[in-house]
C-alpha cells in the first residue's frame, strides 16, 4: 500500500506541476497571478495536503517523494517569478505605446539660472569699492522732491532742475503740493540721507534703480542704475577722491583703459568733476561711433567735493568735516565689461542674451 500511495502522490505532483504550468504562463496581470500563488503554494493551497501526507508515506520512500515535492514547489515559484517578470516588462511596454514617452531619449539638460549682467556688475562694483573701506547701502527709489533735489542746493526752479528730467509720482492718498514725490533722478539723495542718520568718519556706496524721464538711445534708459559713493571725514581732499576712483576703474577695467578727470558742475559738489573712460567700441577712432557719438570717451561719473551748504543742512561743520561723493551709471560700466553695444539689450529679457555673462 506504501507503494502505491507514493506512487500517487508522485502522479499528483506532477498533475499540479503541469496544471500551474498551463495557469501561470497564460496569466496576463498580477493579481491572477497572486491568485495563482494562493492557489499552489498557499497555506490551503493544492500542494499542502500532499506535503502533509508524506509524514505517513513508509519511512524507505519519504526522503524521495519529499525531495520531488520541494521541487516540484520549487518549480512552480519559478513559474510565477518568472511570470511576474514577463507581466511587468508587458505593463511596462503597454505604457511606452500608449504614453508615448521615448524613453530612450537622452534627459533634457538642466538650466542652471545666473546672475543679470546688471547685478553681476553691481556687485563687482560694492566689490571693489568695499576693497577700499566703503560699506553698500540702499535706499528707497520713491524720494521726496527735498532728498532729491532741495537738500542737494537745488530749490525749486533753479536752472540745475533741467539736467535730471523728473518722473512725477502722484501720491494715492493725496498729493501734498509743498512735499512733492518723484522716481529718485540718481542716488545722490542718499547723501544726505546717510548724513542724516550717521556720523563722521563715513565710507559707503549705494547702488540702485533711478528714473528719469527720458527718450532712450543706444547708451540712456528711462529705468537705470546708478552706484553713488560718499566719504566725509576730517581732512578729506579732492586727491582722496581721485585716488579712490582710479583704483576703481584699474579694479574694475584693468590698467587699459584711459581715465580722464574733468571740470563740471554739480550744485552739490564743490569743486566738481566728470570722469570719463575712453570708448571700449571704437577707441576714439570712428566719428560715427554709436556708443561714444564720435567723441571717443564716455562718461562715467560725476563727482566732486561735497558742498558745505549740503554739510550744513544735515548738522556737519564744513570746518571740522570735508567729504566727497561721486555717482555713475551701472549700465555703462556693464557695457564696458561685457562689451554690450547697446544698453537696452539688458532690458529686452532675451535669454539668447542674457545666457552669454
Ligand atoms: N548725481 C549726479 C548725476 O546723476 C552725479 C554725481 C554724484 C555728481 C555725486 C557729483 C557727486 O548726474
Amino acid at each position: 500500500m506504501g507503494d502505491e500511495s507514493s506512487a500517487e502522490l508522485r502522479r499528483q505532483l506532477n498533475d499540479i506541476l503541469a496544471e500551474a504550468r498551463g495557469r501561470v504562463t497564460t496569466s496576463r496581470d498580477l493579481a491572477a497571478l497572486e491568485q495563482e500563488r494562493i492557489r499552489f503554494l498557499g497555506r490551503n493551497g493544492l500542494l499542502a495536503p500532499l506535503f502533509d501526507a508524506i509524514p505517513s508515506l513508509p519511512m524507505a520512500e519519504r526522503r524521495e517523494i519529499g525531495t520531488v515535492a520541494n521541487s516540484t514547489k520549487q518549480a512552480i515559484a519559478q513559474l510565477l517569478e518568472a511570470q511576474v517578470r514577463l507581466v511587468r516588462t508587458d505593463v511596462l511596454g503597454e505604457r511606452l505605446t500608449t504614453e508615448r514617452e521615448d524613453m530612450t531619449l537622452p534627459p533634457r539638460r538642466v538650466r542652471v539660472g545666473r546672475l543679470h549682467p546688471i547685478s553681476q556688475t553691481t556687485r563687482e562694483v560694492s566689490r571693489v569699492f568695499a576693497t577700499m573701506g566703503f560699506e553698500t547701502v540702499e535706499g528707497p527709489e520713491i524720494e521726496w522732491d527735498y532728498y532729491n533735489f532741495e537738500a542737494l542746493n537745488i530749490p525749486p526752479g533753479h536752472p540745475a532742475r533741467e539736467k535730471w528730467d523728473t518722473l512725477w509720482i502722484s501720491n494715492p492718498l493725496g498729493d501734498d503740493p509743498s512735499r512733492p514725490l518723484l522716481g529718485r533722478t540718481h542716488t545722490s539723495p542718499m547723501q544726505v540721507r546717510v548724513m542724516e542718520k550717521r556720523k563722521p568718519p563715513i565710507r559707503v556706496v549705494i547702488p540702485g534703480r533711478c528714473y528719469r524721464y527720458e527718450a532712450t538711445d543706444a547708451i540712456r534708459e528711462s529705468i537705470f542704475f546708478q552706484y553713488e559713493g560718499l566719504a566725509i571725514d576730517e581732512k578729506l581732499t579732492m586727491a582722496d577722491l581721485k585716488g579712490v576712483l582710479y583704483s576703481f576703474a584699474r579694479q574694475i577695467f584693468g590698467s587699459d583703459r584711459k581715465i580722464r578727470f574733468r571740470v563740471d558742475y554739480f550744485p552739490f559738489t564743490e569743486p566738481s568733476a566728470e570722469i570719463a573712460f575712453d570708448c571700449f567700441a571704437c577707441e576714439g577712432r570712428d566719428p560715427g561711433c554709436h556708443v561714444c557719438g564720435g567723441d571717443g570717451w564716455i562718461e562715467a561719473a560725476g563727482c566732486g567735493m561735497v558742498h558745505p551748504d549740503v554739510l550744513r543742512r544735515v548738522g556737519y561743520d564744513p570746518a571740522r568735516y570735508q567729504g566727497f561723493a561721486f555717482g555713475g551709471g551701472i549700465e555703462r560700466l556693464a557695457m564696458l565689461r561685457t562689451g554690450a553695444p547697446d544698453i537696452r539689450l539688458f532690458y529686452q529679457n532675451d535669454l539668447r542674451y542674457l545666457e552669454q555673462f
